[in-house]
């Protein structure tokens, strides 16, 4: 663990120290499952220690699910239909898909459905999102039009630990990018996506290494990267 001189961070134990063994991810998406791909490529290219154990889409046409089973990568559907099941019923059965696979890590990349505090309490600091703006500006969806709409100069995207409110949980690592007097939505979104192609799969690594902790500082979780900054402006 690593020792703090100020009296106001407490180090809080959180993820286990690594056994050598490649990190056990578990991916959910809900679309085109661009950045479970960059997850894919960088195990493939032998940066990044880990497996993707198991795809979960709650969406049987999500694209990512032909990715997935492109690369021998085992897949599963967990639909939600409107009035069909409660929120509290697709948590469960998305805890029943994994809860014998060993999960180190679970993925949020392009997930568009809301994990209960039953669900995260089963992976307690282990489940992250991609999401595609510097928050907390900007949370919840169509995120870029929002940016856009606001006139700001940066925009980017953020991978964080996930907690029950939207969007909301401490901050693990961002990256930045510039926005074009005429950007439209697709070009700002498509400048972002690289971005996050190349952020979510070093943060991976950085766990991968043990070098992600979360420490309370001011009755607020922070997290602590305890290498090299991941990304540099
Ligand atoms: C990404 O922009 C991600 O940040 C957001 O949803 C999009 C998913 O894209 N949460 P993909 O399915 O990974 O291509």
């Amino acid at each position: 663990m690593t020792k703090h001189h100020s009296s106001n961070i407490t180090p809080r134990p959180n993820f286990p120290e690594p056994a050598g063994a490649p990190l056990k991810l578990a991916v959910f998406i809900s679309g085109r499952g661009s950045n479970l791909e960059a997850i894919v490529q960088a195990i493939a290219e032998k940066r990044l220690q880990a497996v993707v154990s198991v795809v979960i889409s709650d969406n049987a046409g999500a694209k990512g699910l032909e990715l997935a089973a492109a690369h021998g990568i085992l897949t599963k559907v967990i639909e939600r239909r409107p009035r069909e099941k409660s929120s509290a019923q697709f948590n469960s059965e998305l805890h029943e898909a994994i809860k014998t696979l060993d999960i180190d890590l679970v993925v949020l990349a392009g997930f568009m459905r809301l994990l209960t505090s039953e669900f995260l309490s089963h992976f307690p600091d282990r489940v992250i999102n991609i999401h595609p703006s510097l928050l907390p500006a900007f949370p919840g969806v169509n995120v870029q039009a929002q940016a856009l709409y606001a006139g700001v100069k940066f925009a980017g995207c953020t991978v964080h630990f996930v907690v029950e409110a939207v969007d909301a949980g401490p901050i693990i690592a961002q990256a930045v990018v510039p926005v074009m007097d005429d950007d439209s939505v697709e070009s700002l979104s498509a400048r972002i996506l690289e971005q996050e192609h190349r952020l979510l799969p070093s943060v991976l690594e950085a766990f991968s290494r043990n070098e992600i902790k979360i420490v309370e500082r001011d009755n607020n979780s922070r997290v602590v990267l305890t290498s090299q900054p991941i990304w540099k402006v």
